[in-house]
């Protein structure tokens, strides 16, 4: 099992590319099933989740090429419907594949997600959805079966935002009879993204960017070539070790509007940041000052920075108030950050953090995605060498993580 040995205290300096994002190539992968043809996406991370997404859906009969961020998927000989639990289980996102093959083939087997590190992650928003536009979905050994569904355009408001669900009936409107208006749809970039997408595959959407979309379906859809939007998360990520590390670095080919939130609250800790039309400059301040942070939908502070933002402020000058109100046990970080030296209280799912000058290598566990980019960035300032385990959890959402941060003068291994 890989492990990362990192020696913290040294400062970040110089220019790192940001890959393109997972939460956005994810959903147009999974948009490729409802147009049979060659699609071609550009700037695709090579991550264990795309590598994931991409089993499944040469499971389904799709066939895949890779010539590095350039991905090839053609759809046409798509021909079973079952997403298999052992591949669901290692990534919720497989349960994408569910409305494009309702909608294509009118039948679907896929597997319900399980949890993940962190707890439940309900799908109860993508089903009744999808029951809402006509399909008659029944659970069947953990399985959601559907057949001889003909998917029809209703209304359907969300009563929580979801990005996942959203994702999920815009895919099952734009090919279904009629018009479907969803109300209280996320507003993530990477849902937009699809929509543009879907609209270059000839979809008819009204009000992308708005919290009501008007989708009016249509017979068909061609395939596309499309370019990823840039990873907001890795850019939010990296801005995040620069406040730690007191460094200076330019986050290059990125969208500064698409974490805007994060890129405030770091100014309000003390970062020097310059946005500039593709790329952002950050520079750290000696030492980050406290903040309090409340994560909310797009456009608020997004829930995947709460781990990095809480070891930060495990740093600061003073004491944080973090509160995660999109998933209340979002927390598994803070006692391996204890670990580090970091002064932590956890009151349900508000963080109360006491900032201390330095922190101390440890060995710690990666427990989840966030968690991993938490500890890394936390192992970066903190003084001594750090050895994090399990960190086949990064790998599914940072390409190349230890290769970038060497090429910003972190001291950074492999090892397994
Ligand atoms: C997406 O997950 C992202 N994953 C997550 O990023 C991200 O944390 C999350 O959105 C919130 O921004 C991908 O895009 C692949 P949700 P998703 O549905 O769609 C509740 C990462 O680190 N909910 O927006 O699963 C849910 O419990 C990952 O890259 C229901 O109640 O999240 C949560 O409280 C982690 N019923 C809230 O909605 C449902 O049917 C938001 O979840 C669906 C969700």
């Amino acid at each position: 099992m890989d492990k990362l040995r990192i020696t913290g205290g040294r400062p970040l300096e110089g220019a790192v590319r940001i890959s393109g994002a997972k939460n956005a190539a994810l959903p147009v992968m999974a948009a490729t099933l409802l147009a049979p043809g060659v699609h071609t996406l550009r700037n695709v991370p090579r991550l264990r989740d795309t590598q994931t997404f991409a089993r499944v859906l040469e499971i389904l009969g799709a066939k895949i090429a890779v010539d590095g961020d350039l991905m090839t998927i053609d759809t046409q000989g798509v021909n079973a419907v079952e997403a298999p639990y052992d591949l669901v289980k290692t990534m919720r996102a497989s349960i994408y594949v569910l409305a494009p093959l309702l909608a294509r083939f009118g039948q679907s087997r896929v597997s319900l997600p399980g949890g993940c590190a962190w707890g439940p992650r309900p799908v109860n928003l993508h089903l009744a959805g999808l029951q809402a536009m006509g399909a008659k979905l029944e659970i069947e050994h953990g399985y959601i079966v559907g057949r001889g569904v003909k998917l029809k355009g209703a209304s359907f408001g969300f009563d929580v935002v979801s990005v996942g669900a959203t994702v999920q009936l815009m895919m099952a409107a734009v090919l279904a009879e009629g018009t479907t208006v969803l109300e209280n749809v996320a507003l993530e970039p990477d849902v937009t993204a699809l929509g543009e997408v879907l609209l270059a595959c000839g979809a008819r959407i009204e009000g992308l960017g708005s919290r009501r979309l008007v989708i009016h379906g249509v017979a068909g859809l061609r395939p596309v070539d499309a370019t990823i939007i840039p990873d907001r998360i890795e850019a939010a990520t990296f801005a995040a070790a620069a406040a730690m590390t007191g460094g200076s670095i330019r986050l290059e080919r990125v969208i500064p509007d698409h974490f805007e939130a994060a890129l405030l609250k770091l100014e309000e800790a003390g970062c020097t940041v310059r946005r500039a039309a593709d790329s952002v400059a950050v520079a750290g301040p000696a030492r980050p000052r406290a903040v309090d942070v409340v994560t909310q939908p797009f456009p608020g502070f997004p829930t995947d920075m709460q781990a990095q933002m809480i070891a930060v402020c495990a740093v600061a000058s003073g004491t944080s108030v973090i509160e995660d109100t999109i998933y209340l046990d979002r927390f598994t970080h803070v006692p391996e950050l204890a670990r580090l030296g970091a002064n932590i209280e956890l009151k349900g799912n508000v963080a109360v953090v006491k900032g201390v000058s330095r922190l101390s290598g440890a060995q710690v566990m990666a427990t989840d995605l966030r968690a991993s980019a938490c500890l890394v960035i936390a192992a970066l300032a903190a003084e001594g060498e750090t050895v994090i385990d399990r960190i086949y959890h990064l790998d599914r959402g940072y390409e190349a993580l230890e290769t970038k941060l060497a090429a910003l003068g972190a001291t950074v291994q492999r090892v397994n």
